[in-house]
């Protein structure tokens, strides 16, 4: 089936972060902020289209047919069953984070985090008084891994009473495995802590690699795990901010759920809610053939870029992908390559402060615009 995933969707509007002019290029190739340059499916256009059409945007209130949605998805995708009771709808994903931590530590408690990892969530533990613990992952060859001495030591030596988690990982392309994943709770249940589980990439899972939410593992996982989920990257709906956060045990969801009606910052808005509804209701097939683009995206870079000296990292899930360019030798990669080929990539360091060297490609964009940045980047003699 023809999703339309080669189409070239014209994004330049003022409102477009991705897309932002920056000043003497005019041939940019936007590939860092993550979301795609794919329309949605055209049932969640649909939806949108309705509501907009009707002109009355009163608050709105998920019902039945929402939560249908949204667990049929969970189950369906990751065969995991969730009662609708123990959702908690937000406006984001990393205000479910920031909640969480607000809500379930104190103020000085250690909160631990694997790097590279989206720069926000370390963000939100250093904004929130809490004392920010890094455990690094360390590259194997071109695949990441969790260093668990390293884990297990830091959060004895620090009390650690949280971990905020990322599966699939963002930026190191991780789907963890039910043996880390199993690994990583034990310690948790062991030292008495809170896992926080952001899994807002669970839908970008390629071929070998299966999606498997940390709270379903167990039940005492369940019992202290927040699984942190949202449609808005599976469907590139980013703009209308919702996120569903999934809290089984009862004292944690109220605590969480308080806290978030003190920030007024809670509930959904209603593009979100229908947006949602519409994409869990109606979005495999779509999901489905994006994942199997996407793939083909990511091969056809891996492929592009071998005998260069870009190292490109394992990609398991997300469509964002983990370039080291330290054989390069350059102060400021990702500089290099805006100035030299007008490709915009993230920054390594707004993942780690020791990722200068890095650079995170975003290849969730037609295979056209894929194959031009390769292009480009393919005539610097300075990669090999
Ligand atoms: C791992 C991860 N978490 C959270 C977010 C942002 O989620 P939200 O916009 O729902 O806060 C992103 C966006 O790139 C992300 O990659």
């Amino acid at each position: 089936m023809d999703f339309g995933f080669d189409e070239i969707v014209d994004r330049n509007t003022p409102e477009d972060i991705k897309y932002q002019k920056i000043e003497g290029i005019d041939d940019l190739i936007p590939m860092w902020v993550a979301d795609m340059d794919f329309r949605c499916p055209k049932e969640v256009r649909d939806a949108l289209t309705e509501i907009a059409q009707r002109g009355v945007f009163g608050y709105p209130e998920a019902d039945e047919s929402y939560d249908k949605a949204v667990t049929g998805w969970y189950k369906r995708r990751y065969g995991w069953d969730v009662d609708s009771k123990t959702i908690i709808k937000l406006p984001g994903v990393v205000l479910g984070i920031s909640d969480s931590i607000m809500a379930l530590t104190k103020e000085g408690d250690s909160i631990l985090i694997f790097e590279p990892l989206y720069g926000p969530i370390g963000r939100a533990v250093k904004g929130s008084g809490r004392n920010l613990v890094i455990s690094d992952l360390v590259l194997k060859g071109s695949r990441y891994e969790i260093d668990f001495d390293d884990f297990e030591r830091k959060v004895r030596e620090n009390d650690v009473k949280m971990l905020i988690f990322c599966n699939p990982h963002n930026p190191a392309g991780r789907v963890w495995t039910r043996e880390e994943l199993l690994r990583v709770g034990d310690i948790c249940l062991k030292n008495h802590m809170i896992i926080v589980c952001d899994e807002i990439h669970a839908d970008f899972v390629y071929s070998g690699h299966k999606h498997i939410p940390i709270a379903s593992l167990s039940e005492e996982l369940r019992k202290i795990t927040v699984t942190c989920t949202s449609a808005t990257k599976s469907f590139n709906i980013a703009g209308i901010q919702a996120a569903n956060i999934v809290i089984a045990d009862d004292t944690m969801r109220r605590a969480v759920d308080k806290y978030a009606l003190t920030t007024g910052a809670f509930g959904l808005n209603i593009m979100g809610l229908v947006a949602t509804r519409a994409a869990y209701t109606y979005g495999d097939k779509w999901m489905d053939g994006l994942c199997e683009y996407l793939k083909g995206n990511i091969d056809l870079v891996k492929e592009r870029l071998a005998g260069t000296k870009l190292k490109v990292t394992d990609i398991e899930g997300t469509y964002l992908i983990w370039i080291d360019a330290s054989g390069l030798g350059l102060e400021d990669p990702s500089k290099f390559f805006l100035e030299k080929t007008h490709i915009r990539f993230s920054e390594g360091t707004f993942f780690s402060k020791k990722a200068d060297q890095f650079i995170r490609m975003n290849i969730a964009c037609p295979r056209s615009v894929v194959n031009e940045a390769l292009d480009r980047m393919l005539k610097l003699p300075e990669i090999y």
